[in-house]
């Protein structure tokens, strides 16, 4: 065993509800020694999800979820600190889908599911966690191909000034639509319209919803990028035009739910303006995210793709900084830095 100590967070109960820190369990242990093949992280960025919560839930989804006891699964940009493998050297930076700790081991036949990051980098590290990571890739995707936005159509985004959701954004403006974000506070509006080139953005907790989306989208809606679900889907509902997309991308106000979730209650709208509303995973997109990074990297060099990282310091803070994620206390990428970046 090396001497150092990997301080970890581990699944101490199913969160009923809202998360509670007491759902996870804080131990430290020894950082073991490698075998041959496999690969030692060093945990420098701990990407925070909304799906991390649906990860602590045993009910049926996507992948298994996390047991009690297990260590809580996390998305991390990190660096080989060693390496018994040929294929990966000390001082490589890489991402993955590993857990909330300081080290990761990666067997030798997991090490395919570690993508490995430009060297030299040409963006900043936080990128990769970013537009450059899961969350852009999802947004550009949904968008693109879920939603078909065509030039001169209305987009609207909830959870809009969030990481998927002010990429998404973006990414209809470059492709010529009108675009409203629907986000939870009044600076997280100025910020869509000021900074990221919103045409408008609504606070849906002070708005009236329906009058405030009939104002702003006078054509009506033809792509809902849902992030939400909820009432804020049912107000865009009574909005859509004839053909309109929704890609389906989240529900994150039911995550935290305890009972049924009713509705959608203007479900009709579907039938009667013919609506498609498809659900998708950027899993399924693996095979094609090098045309998303293309594209999105050059976005970013043109300056037509901002993006903002939230970083919560120290991975103590892991649990109480998930909760960020459903009081909209952040704006753009949520993080937590875990360990400084090599120079
Ligand atoms: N399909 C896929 O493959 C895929 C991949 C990644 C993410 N997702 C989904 O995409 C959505 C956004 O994920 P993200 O990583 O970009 O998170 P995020 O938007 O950065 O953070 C979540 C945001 O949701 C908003 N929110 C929380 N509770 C809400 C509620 N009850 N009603 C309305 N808004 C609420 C908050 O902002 P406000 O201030 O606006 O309230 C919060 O900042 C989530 O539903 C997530 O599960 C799906």
């Amino acid at each position: 065993m090396k001497t150092g100590i990997n301080r970890q967070f581990r699944l101490a109960n199913r969160p009923v509800g809202d998360i509670k820190e007491s759902d996870f369990e804080y131990r430290e242990e020894p950082i073991p020694n490698l075998a041959e093949g496999e690969v030692l992280i060093r945990t420098i960025y701990l990407s925070l999800d909304p799906t991390n919560r649906l990860w602590m839930s045993d009910i049926p989804q996507y992948m298994p979820p996390v047991e009690i006891g297990q260590i809580m699964r996390g998305i991390v940009i990190g660096v080989v600190e060693e390496s018994k493998n040929s294929n990966f050297q000390p001082g490589d930076l890489v991402s993955g889908g590993l857990g909330w700790q300081d080290y990761t081991i990666v067997k030798e036949n997991n090490t395919l599911s570690l993508t490995r990051l430009p060297n030299p980098l040409p963006y900043p590290l936080t990128a990769f966690a970013g537009p450059l990571g899961m969350t852009g890739f999802t947004a550009y995707f949904g968008l693109l191909d879920i939603g078909q936005p065509k030039a001169g159509e209305t987009v609207v985004i909830s959870a809009a000034s969030g990481a998927v959701g002010s990429v998404a954004g973006q990414i209809a403006k470059i492709k010529g639509c009108r675009v409203v974000g629907i986000t939870g506070s009044d600076e997280k509006c100025r910020w869509l319209t000021e900074e990221l080139g919103f045409d408008a953005a609504i606070n849906y907790k002070t708005a009236d919803l329906e009058s405030a989306l009939a104002e702003s989208c006078p054509n009506g809606i033809d792509v809902y990028f849902d992030n939400v679900g909820g009432s804020i889907l049912d107000a865009v509902l009574m909005k859509v035009n004839l053909n309109a997309r929704i890609p389906l991308c989240g529900l994150i106000s039911a995550y935290n739910a305890t009972e049924p979730v009713p509705g959608p209650y203007n479900y009709s709208q579907i039938l009667m303006k013919r609506v498609r509303v498809q659900g998708f995973l950027i899993l399924d997109y693996f095979p094609r995210l090098s045309e998303a990074i293309t594209d999105i990297g050059q976005w970013i060099n043109q300056g037509q793709i901002k993006y903002a990282v939230e970083i919560v310091e120290g991975l103590e803070n892991a649990p109480l900084a998930l909760l960020k994620l459903f009081d909209g206390n952040k704006k753009g990428k949520l993080l937590v830095k875990v360990s400084e970046e090599p120079t």
